[in-house]
């Protein structure tokens, strides 16, 4: 054993005979003094009399007799601020089991790493792709297992912004990362004890900041800090102290890219942490980062240089890919009902609703069908055939059909004897194939056994196929429906298992092992399952979600797929499982849908007040139709009701109208929102929108919507007004043309009722909205004419006029653009007097074709803020009739109207 392992810290205010070093060679003064037991009570007493009341205000150290240690390596020191203490192994730990290479706060029982920490990796020359780090201490802070030997940083130059860290067993693997000439960033690693900084136009985008380095057999720890000024991410704004994430697919896990954004000096950076083993992400004070990963193989950090937001998640997206899927029906809501007990029943209902819906005109894009679709482990000729007949009772109501999957197979009731033989024998009937039998090589296994592992959701004892190499002949056979899909949401994906876990080995076994995994490994399959390669199951745990995402599109021929959760995958979409209804989680979906937009996931959707069974139909209903209104705004929308409708028709008189309305609302808005998410998210962070605006960054109160939208939703029951933080540039109540007075910053508090939902929209922009809706986006898209919002924005700017003097002129523009195909686009221009509409791109039939067009062609009125009060016709607005066709862009170079 190495010598420095033995060293054993010791205490003054322990009254115990001391052990130390005898191989020390330098006893210092305050040695001689502790080894006097009179004199160092007396010191003691002088010391906590006079010091400990000096520093416990910030300080709560530990005293160690601090000899150098005999690596020659720096010492490290415990007296580091309370805030900035890192907890060394789980930090909450008796003196007993804390590392004696740690410092111990005995006041608040909590084992820390000293600073530097002792806890490194070490190398002599400078840096390179080759160079084998040795570890500092041969052993970790977890159960004393021993580090691992050798260990290398790999650092891949991605981009000129896009850089990667990998610290990795050379053992397993070999690395070697490209380099680049130009690039916005340099990086340090120093040696002897690594230290690794990243730096950016900006300043320090990343340090680890000496502190710990930690591989071992399952558990790799690393430390970092992105900046000390505010960071976001993880779905949380802003990313507090205290904020732990654990990144293994579970429900209520992370749904999006584990990044970080962090502002430093007026811009924003972000970190990744691409983590496939189970990672716990943990924010502790002073914004430090710790992150440990239950793996043996390594660790691996991305940093993306910014400045802007934007520029960190196009990078993002870049790397995670991105969705090119998205088809104008997929903005409509989306229905699904669970209420029905039989599939005859499930049927009945089907029927009900779609005449009832179509009689009360209450749009709709599509529909779960009969039931969600769940794989049985028994599939005969008939058993899709309740699903197949509501598929064919939608599509005959011109709606679309998004079948509700979910990845596991149930294979029978769990307290049932008789399934128990039904592996083993071949099914009686023939027409049925026996999956559990003919298919027993795809199935995950019980702990080093053959047998299949049975999961349990509600009452069933269910199997989980390995989708990873999956066969045609096997997804044919598991799928008994013929109904052709519009789409597929994919549910309980991470996968689900209700079963009781026991937690204890889970404690022996694994060095590093707390609540929150537990929270995460509850209610997925056993954690040391087996795959069909004979690998353990929970280190490929991530890989689950994304090779069902994988299976289902390769049975489908790729047709639109939501997910709720994945794994660094980011063409597909997201969808919301398992959100209770309440007034927090209203609030908290519209963070983690702008959050999750900005971090790549741009197609995004939440289930309207909730897809749980918690729905109260008689004391919610106020959220419920707030949650309406606050859904108009999100990228995508289902409505799922389980045992208690929520669907329009659930509602009664106002409230009915209101669900209505606020569909409605969103199909005038479609033609906005689908020209926004070709080029960027919807719903967005202030932060994200106004990186330069010091005062908004941190709200969570307002949302912009796009470039040109802000929403300012009151969340709270019988609000009566809320207060707006004016972004930069002017703004207009986006239904009344009323203008918001007050400077960037200000706060400006407007009224409000349940029945609003505050909008204001920016000067400068125009919009088109859709109003006569029907009752498709599609059919909405290509009936109902256009109207538009024109925001005017006047500010002054200095010309110089004929005697060469300055004279201030008052200058009022507005501009915006409406995508309609890949290849036509509507571009608006005003000045104050004009409005100019021009065509990017010659796509005409998309509008004008009789047979091909998609898009409407005429627009109706337009209605103008911002203009002088004796140029408006109504109180904030001017509103002008006229009917223009757009068709006649086909032969104009563009069409202009008079505003003023
Ligand atoms: C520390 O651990 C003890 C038991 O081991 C537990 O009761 C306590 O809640 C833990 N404290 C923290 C802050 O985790
Ligand atoms: C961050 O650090 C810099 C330089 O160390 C310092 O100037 C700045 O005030 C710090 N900012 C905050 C918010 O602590
Ligand atoms: C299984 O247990 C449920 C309650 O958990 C009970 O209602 C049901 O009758 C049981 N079925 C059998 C076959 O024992
Ligand atoms: C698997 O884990 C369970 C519970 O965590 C434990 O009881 C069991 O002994 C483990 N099996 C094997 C083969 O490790
Ligand atoms: C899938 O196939 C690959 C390549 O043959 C193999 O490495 C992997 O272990 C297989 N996975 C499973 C779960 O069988
Ligand atoms: C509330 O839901 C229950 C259960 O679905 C239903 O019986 C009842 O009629 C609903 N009440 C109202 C007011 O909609
Ligand atoms: C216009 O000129 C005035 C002084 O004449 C100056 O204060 C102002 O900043 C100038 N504005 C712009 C936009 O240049
Ligand atoms: C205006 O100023 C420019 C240079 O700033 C000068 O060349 C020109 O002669 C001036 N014109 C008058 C009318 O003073």
């Amino acid at each position: 054993m190495l010598p420095y392992a033995n060293e054993k810290k010791e205490e003054i205010v322990n009254e115990e005979p001391y052990e130390y070093d005898k191989n020390a060679k330098q006893i210092k003064w305050y040695d001689a003094v502790l080894l006097n037991r009179t004199l160092r009570v007396a010191i003691g007493l002088v010391l906590l009399s006079v010091l400990i009341p000096v520093l416990l205000y910030q300080y709560i150290f530990v005293m160690t007799a601090e000899r150098p240690p005999l690596d020659g390596f720096s010492t490290g020191s415990c007296v580091i601020q309370r805030s900035a203490r890192l907890p060394c192994g789980s930090g909450n730990v008796s003196q007993e089991e804390c590392h004696p290479q740690c410092c111990y706060d005995t006041i608040n029982k909590i084992c820390f790493h000293r600073y530097p920490s002792r806890f490194s990796y070490i190398f002599q020359q400078k840096w390179s792709e080759d160079v084998i780090l040795m570890p500092r201490i041969a052993t970790v802070p977890y159960n004393f297992q021993e580090s691992f030997k050798t260990m290398k940083l790999s650092i891949d130059e991605i981009s000129p912004t896009h850089m990667s860290l990998t610290f990795y067993d050379p053992q397993k693997t070999s690395l070697s990362g490209q380099r680049i000439e130009n690039k916005m960033y340099s990086y340090e690693v120093l040696p002897t004890e690594m230290d690794i900084s990243v730096n950016g136009p900006q300043g320090r985008l990343f340090s680890t900041l000496r502190g710990p380095l930690i591989a071992s057999n399952n558990i790799w720890e690393i430390a970092f800090r992105v900046t000390n000024e505010s960071i976001y991410g993880l779905g949380e704004l802003p990313l507090k102290e205290g904020t732990v994430k654990v990144i293994y697919n579970h429900d209520g896990g992370l749904n999006t890219a584990p990044l970080i954004y962090a502002k430093l000096n007026g811009s924003y950076h972000g970190v990744l942490i691409e983590a496939r083993a189970p990672t716990e992400i943990s924010i502790q004070g002073e914004n430090n980062v710790v992150v440990r990963s239950i793996t043996s193989d390594g660790l691996k950090l991305h940093v993306f240089v910014g400045p802007k937001p934007a520029d960190v998640m196009n990078d993002v997206r870049k790397f995670i890919g991105s969705n090119k899927q998205l088809e104008y029906w997929m903005l409509g809501a989306h229905i699904c009902n669970e209420i029905a007990e039989t599939p005859e029943e499930a049927f009945e209902d089907l029927q009900k609703f779609v005449t009832s819906a179509s009689q009360e005109k209450i749009p709709y894009e599509s529909h779960c069908g009969t039931t969600p679709i769940v794989f049985q482990n028994e599939v005969c000729l008939d058993s899709g055939i309740y699903f197949d007949k509501g598929g064919e009772l939608l599509k005959n109501a011109s709606k679309k059909v998004i079948g509700h999957v979910s990845p596991h197979i149930i294979y029978g009731e769990h307290n049932s004897t008789v399934s128990e033989d039904v592996e083993k024998s071949i099914s009686l009937n023939e027409s049925c194939v026996n999956i559990a039998h003919d298919f027993n090589e795809f199935i995950i296994r019980e702990p080093n056994s053959f047998d299949v592992y049975k999961g349990l959701i509600g009452n069933y004892d269910v199997l989980y196929p390995d989708y990873e190499n999956i066969t045609e002949e096997f997804l044919q056979n598991i799928w008994a429906y013929n109904t052709e899909l519009d789409g597929v949401i994919i549910e309980n994906i991470w996968p689900l298992d209700e079963s009781v876990k026991d937690h204890e080995a889970k404690y022996l076994s694994l060095p590093y092992f707390n609540k929150n995994f537990e929270t995460a490994f509850n209610q997925t399959p056993q954690w040391n399952c087996t795959r069909p390669n004979g690998k353990t199951y929970y280190h490929s745990h991530n890989d689950y979600a994304n090779n069902f995402i994988d299976a289902v599109n390769f049975a489908s021929g790729g047709i639109p797929t939501w997910a709720s959760n994945q794994w660094r995958k980011g063409d597909v979409m997201i969808n919301r499982q398992n959100i209770s209804t309440s007034w927090t989680n209203l609030r908290k979906e519209l963070v983690e849908a702008a959050l999750g937009g900005i971090s790549g996931h741009w197609l995004w959707s939440t289930p309207i007040c909730g897809d749980t069974d918690n729905y109260n139909n008689k004391t919610q209903i106020e959220l419920c139709l707030k949650w309406y209104m606050a859904a108009t705004y999100m990228p995508m929308i289902k409505i799922h009701s389980k045992s208690v409708a929520k669907h329009p028709l659930a509602f009664e008189g106002t409230d009915r109208r209101l669900t209505i309305n606020a569909l409605n609302q969103r199909l005038t808005m479609l033609p906005y929102f689908y020209t926004t998410l070709q080029e960027g998210p919807l719903l967005r962070p202030m932060f994200y929108q106004f990186p330069s605006s010091e005062s908004l960054k941190d709200l969570t109160t307002q949302f912009s919507v796009g470039d040109n939208l802000l929403i300012v939703p009151n969340l709270t029951p019988s609000q009566s007004h809320v207060h707006v933080w004016l972004p930069p540039g002017s703004w207009y109540e986006i239904w009344s043309g009323f203008k918001l007075k007050g400077e960037e910053g200000d706060a400006v508090t407007m009224t409000t009722t349940s029945a609003d939902f505050l909008t204001l929209i920016r000067g400068d922009s125009i919009i088109a909205l859709q109003k006569d809706v029907e009752e498709t986006a599609d059919k909405t898209r290509l009936q109902s004419s256009f109207s538009l919002i024109v925001a005017i924005d006047c500010h002054f700017v200095n010309i110089t006029n004929e005697f060469n003097n300055t004279i201030q002129q008052k200058v009022c523009e507005a501009s915006g653009h409406m995508y309609m195909t890949n290849n036509m686009s509507l571009k608006f221009e005003t000045d104050t007097r004009q409005l100019k509409i021009t065509a990017v791109g010659d796509d005409f039939d998309a509008l004008c074709d009789t047979d091909k067009a998609i898009w409407a062609h005429t627009i109706k009125e337009i209605n103008v803020y911002g203009l002088d009060d004796k140029d408006n016709n109504y109180d904030h607005h001017k509103h002008i009739v006229r009917t223009i066709n757009l068709c006649e862009l086909e032969n104009n170079e563009d069409i202009t109207i008079m505003i003023t």
